[in-house]
């Protein structure tokens, strides 16, 4: 059985294409440099963009998974959440395919997708326990199979790569800040500047609005008493608190949920504490089956949505 995904929900157009299971070809045109001169990502531009992507996308997809686009057996798409402009353009093009192909469409949720983008290269036993780290999303989810999720926790406010992204633009680091930040972190020390740890409770649920105003706070005030910032122990203050909370409340969940694989998903599963952290929880309450995505499938792509796609049909006969 052939899939043809669609992804389409932010600024990335991929699609993507399973036989079998097998990733034949993960093809994605990303807009970064288009939005980075204004900070983030512009809704109308990325879905401008996206129109103008469609036609090489489709076709590098079909050449370098050299199958016809008529040998397609069924045809999957994000269908929410995202910029509701690029999502309309995955799904019209989606359905078009499925129209002209005649072949049934699966519309599919895009943080699902992302943690199958975690069983790619692994195999997952359930139940999975994923951390979800993305530029909207923040959550804990426990999978039981792959039309099964249940959400444990999520943020009541700002996603943590938002956090990221917002506070790295007031220290002038660019859009997306959140690689840009990671980066830094490494080369600071991590105890300089103290910052609050957001929602430290015994929920599962995470803020990180009250960490980014907090952690622009700082910057102000060291600027007003003209004190210079060093941005290099910045980063690795902030990674260190944008983290901990992770760690302690994940832990909680491990300890309840008792998953049997442990994993991260969406973009910032990128950052390089997180994924150290999941193989030490893994580590410490003993889970043999924890791995992180390789970096391809932890920021938006349509092969995480082809794999969702595959194994849904797989449970749905
Ligand atoms: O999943 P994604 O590609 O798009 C959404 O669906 O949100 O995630 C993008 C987010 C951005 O906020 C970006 O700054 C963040 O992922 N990100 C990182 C890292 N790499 C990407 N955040 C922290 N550390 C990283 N290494
Ligand atoms: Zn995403």
């Amino acid at each position: 059985m052939k899939i043809l995904a669609i992804e389409s929900s932010c600024d990335e157009f991929s699609i993507s294409i399973i036989e079998d299971g097998k990733i034949l070809t993960n093809t994605i045109s990303s807009q970064i440099s288009d939005h980075t001169e204004f900070g983030g990502v512009i809704p109308e531009l990325a879905a401008r963009l996206h129109v103008q992507n469609i036609n090489w996308v489709i076709e590098n997809a079909l050449l370098e998974s050299n199958i016809s686009l008529e040998s397609i057996d069924k045809i999957a798409y994000t269908a929410l959440p995202g910029l509701i402009g690029s999502l309309i353009i995955g799904k019209t093009v989606a359905e078009t395919i499925a129209l002209y192909l005649n072949k049934p469409l699966i519309p599919l949720h895009h943080i699902e997708g992302h943690i199958f983008g975690a069983s790619i290269e692994n195999e997952f036993i359930y139940p999975v326990m994923a951390m979800v780290v993305s530029g909207g999303h923040t959550q804990i989810e426990l999978v039981n199979s792959p039309n099964d999720f249940m959400i444990i926790g999520s943020t009541t406010d700002d996603a943590i790569g938002e956090c990221y992204d917002k506070v790295a633009r007031v220290i002038g680091l660019g859009y997306p800040g959140g690689p840009k930040i990671d980066k830094l972190a490494t080369l600071g020390d991590e105890n300089k500047y103290k910052l609050p740890l957001p929602k430290n409770d015994s929920s599962y649920d995470f803020s990180y609005s009250g960490l980014k105003t907090a952690a622009i706070n700082l910057i102000h005030n060291l600027n007003q008493k003209n004190e210079e910032l060093n941005i290099n122990d910045f980063c690795a203050s902030f990674q260190k608190t944008a983290t901990e909370t992770i760690r302690k409340k994940l832990e909680k969940a491990v300890e309840e949920f008792k998953p049997n694989t442990l994993t991260i998903a969406g973009g910032v599963s990128a950052n390089t504490s997180i994924r150290k952290m999941i193989f030490e929880i893994g580590a410490k309450y003993n889970i043999k089956n924890t791995f992180v995505p390789k970096m391809e499938y932890c920021t938006d792509n349509a092969a995480m949505i082809a794999k969702l796609a595959y194994e849904k049909e797989m449970e749905n006969g």
